[in-house]
């Protein structure tokens, strides 16, 4: 892999990247397209962290397609596939962390310590590998995407960081591979998180600006849904990721609820302009 991206490299071009933990939908698929859209040779990986999940959480069972996600790729266009061994990446005695402070402390960091120094880690490693000139993530992650900007800029790295929208299932539930493990009556009830932004984004179409009637509305309306286990609902700065009292500049609603056994997160980007308040699902 880094042969490839040195010869990339030296012949001048715009190589993208889109790191994946595999069991790709059109969320990660959106990402390669838009890499293709801009770069030559576009670069995806597929690799399982195992550091950036809990020892309670679902590294065992979290889903593995590589056969059918390869196979995406390829009918993609997708140039290279990047799928390293855990050992490869972890070999025995490594002890070297990338840890962004505070902004990886708090919301998703708060409720899976150490997940983000795992995401970060590996997320360096990979661009280290790659070497691409410009990364995909997807706003899904809108926590992540702001922490791998901010190790970028922090460690002077040479790939442009670029944040895509979120793509969602018909019924509003964004994507992600966790979905698969639902329930029928639990894929129902996990419309909620979007259903309840989708709620804040009205009032603030509305014209209201106060995030903490902003907050308790989205909490009253997860409560209506008896299979829903809110875990946090926050209004937040996208910068600082500290809450704010009122909407203010560029906002984050983030979600993260259980939905029976399974942890779903979503957010609503809210951001002002010309005067008003743009909302983006
Ligand atoms: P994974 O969950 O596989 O997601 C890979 C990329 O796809 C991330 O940037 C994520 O934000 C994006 N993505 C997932 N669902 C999406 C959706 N519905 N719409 C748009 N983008 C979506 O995130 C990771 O893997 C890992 O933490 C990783 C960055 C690969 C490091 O291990």
């Amino acid at each position: 892999m880094k042969q490839v991206s040195r010869q990339a490299r030296l012949e001048g071009r715009v190589s993208g990247f889109v790191p994946t933990m595999g069991a790709l939908h059109e969320g990660h698929m959106s990402l390669v397209h838009a890499a293709q859209a801009e770069c030559r040779p576009v670069i995806a990986s597929i690799f399982v962290n195992p550091m950036q999940f809990g020892p309670t959480e679902d590294l065992q069972k979290y889903p593995r397609t590589f056969d059918e996600d390869r196979k995406k790729l390829e009918g993609a266009g997708v140039d290279y596939l990047f799928a390293p061994d855990a050992a490869e990446i972890y070999p025995p005695g490594f002890r070297t962390w990338v840890n962004v402070e505070g902004l990886s402390g708090v919301l998703e960091g708060k409720s899976r310590p150490g997940h983000f120094r795992g995401v970060t880690t590996v997320v360096l490693k990979l661009l280290e590998i790659v070497q691409p000139s410009k990364a995909f993530f997807g706003r899904k992650d809108a926590q992540q995407a702001r922490i791998i900007r901010q190790m970028a800029g922090d460690l002077h790295l040479d790939a442009e960081i670029a944040v895509r929208p979120i793509v969602r299932e018909a019924d509003g539930l964004a994507m992600s591979s966790r979905n698969a493990y639902l329930e029928p009556d639990e894929r129902r009830a996990a419309t909620v998180l979007f259903r309840t932004l989708d709620g804040a984004r009205k009032s603030i179409d509305r014209g209201e600006r106060d995030a903490l009637r902003l907050t308790a509305a989205i909490r009253d309306a997860l409560r209506a849904e008896p299979l829903a286990d809110p875990e946090y609902v926050a209004l937040v700065d996208a910068e600082t990721l500290e809450p704010v009292t009122r909407l203010r500049g560029a906002c984050l609603a983030l979600l993260a609820v259980k939905i029976g056994a399974t942890r779903l997160i979503d957010n609503l980007l809210i951001e002002e302009r010309g005067g008003g308040f743009n909302t983006e699902l």
